[in-house]
């Protein structure tokens, strides 16, 4: 996309060089051309990277049935699921229908807010959600920037699915025992890398409290934006839930020191690289969820651990293991949620952070020990 190309350029120019947060920011998120805000199709077969909820509806149900039991547990209140970045709607739509059918009285008492910022996308959720019938006042559309979300307080869940990795990252570097941040330059002819001073004492600051040592020339990514994010989910959140589900891992996996290169990737067209400075606006880019933040930046905001595991385990917890058994289930099918359990598809590289908020110690079935849902099932 050339003229995203050129605002890049002419910004490198004004300034010597940019973060690579700040490239990533505008790459994905520019207003006319950046990629999150494109008519192209982001997820799915036509476009460069399929997630869980669109290929498989299950997905959806096993979270309705996760929401309901939430709902139970606040005394059947009113409840709001807000679902941050649903993209196509597959989600939003595949919870929905399954409240409506499965659960009459949750339904009544059930609102979806959708806060997406891709107004391609939002067009797209809106027929979606027209297909099945769902009554005009049951859903609505908000904005999150960086003054936070445009609601007022609920009380119910917070939701997002491959969310918290697409939020631009800062990228660190050992060198000679220095800490050095890796800006993006350009050198007349194309990007190029520039390793000098950290921009932020925030940068320091993360490393430091979260006691990160990396490896002489190793690289890391950081991601300031997602406790931001989780203050503004505080801030709405009166009382309820926190369901994040997304790729990565607990701080000593991810900023070890076989990560050398760090985990930043591109996705285009089904396929992954780390050219990252390549077809700005026209692929992804996307590092992998420290999920250790979540859960310390979640608790200084009143926000606590429920719970934390591989998506396979929660999954299996909700009753997965059950549709294997369903003989409307053909082979195609039983593939598909094969890949959703894999340790090496998304079943363990996909986790599940659960965090709660003035609710006392709650327990949840995709929470609950496999031990017993083995049991269960016999
Ligand atoms: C990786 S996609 C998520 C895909 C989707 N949840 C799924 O499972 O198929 C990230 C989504 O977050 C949206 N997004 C990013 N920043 C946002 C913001 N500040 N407000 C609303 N949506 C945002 C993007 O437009 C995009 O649709």
């Amino acid at each position: 996309m050339q003229s995203l190309k050129h605002l890049l350029i002419e910004s490198i120019k004004e300034k010597g060089r940019i973060t690579f947060a700040e490239f990533m920011q505008t790459a994905l998120y520019h207003p006319e051309y950046g990629y999150y805000n494109s008519k192209r199709e982001q997820v799915g077969k036509q476009g460069d990277y399929y997630t869980g909820p669109t290929v498989y509806r299950i997905f959806g149900e096993l979270l309705a049935r996760q929401l309901e039991e939430m709902w139970r547990l606040m005394e059947k209140e009113p409840f709001a699921v807000v679902e941050i970045g649903a993209n196509k709607g597959w989600l939003c739509c595949d919870i929905i229908q399954y409240i409506m059918n499965a659960y009459p009285e949750f339904y009544n008492k059930f609102h979806y807010i959708i806060v997406e910022s891709n107004p391609y996308a939002r067009e797209k959720q809106r027929l979606l959600l027209e297909s099945i019938e769902v009554a005009d006042e049951k859903v609505s559309w908000h904005t999150y920037t960086e003054d936070g979300f445009s609601f007022d307080k609920i009380h119910g869940c917070f939701l997002s699915n491959e969310f918290v990795d697409a939020l631009p990252v800062h990228r660190l570097k050992l060198e000679n025992k220095v800490l050095k941040e890796i800006y993006v330059g350009y050198n007349g002819k194309k990007f190029c890398e520039i390793d000098d001073d950290v921009s932020l004492p925030a940068l320091h600051c993360y490393l430091e409290t979260n006691n990160i040592n990396l490896d002489e020339g190793q690289v890391c990514e950081i991601n300031l934006g997602a406790a931001d994010w989780l203050k503004h989910v505080s801030e709405k959140l009166d009382k309820g839930f926190m369901i994040t589900i997304d790729y990565g891992d607990t701080r000593d996996r991810l900023y070890h020191e076989n990560m050398r290169e760090g985990t930043l990737r591109c996705y285009h067209s089904h396929t992954v690289n780390r050219d990252y400075y390549e077809r700005p606006g026209e692929q992804d880019i996307t590092a992998h969820v420290d999920f250790s933040n979540l859960i310390n930046a979640g608790r200084s905001v009143q926000l606590e651990e429920t719970g934390f595991i591989q998506q396979a385990h929660f999954l299996i917890a909700l009753g997965i293991l059950e549709r294997f058994q369903e003989t409307k289930y053909n082979t195609d099918t039983t593939l598909k949620l094969k890949n959703l359990l894999h340790p090496e598809a998304m079943g363990e590289i996909f986790k599940v952070l659960i965090q709660h908020k003035n609710i006392k110690n709650p327990q949840l079935t995709g929470l609950r020990p496999l031990q017993s849902v083995i049991m269960s099932t016999r």
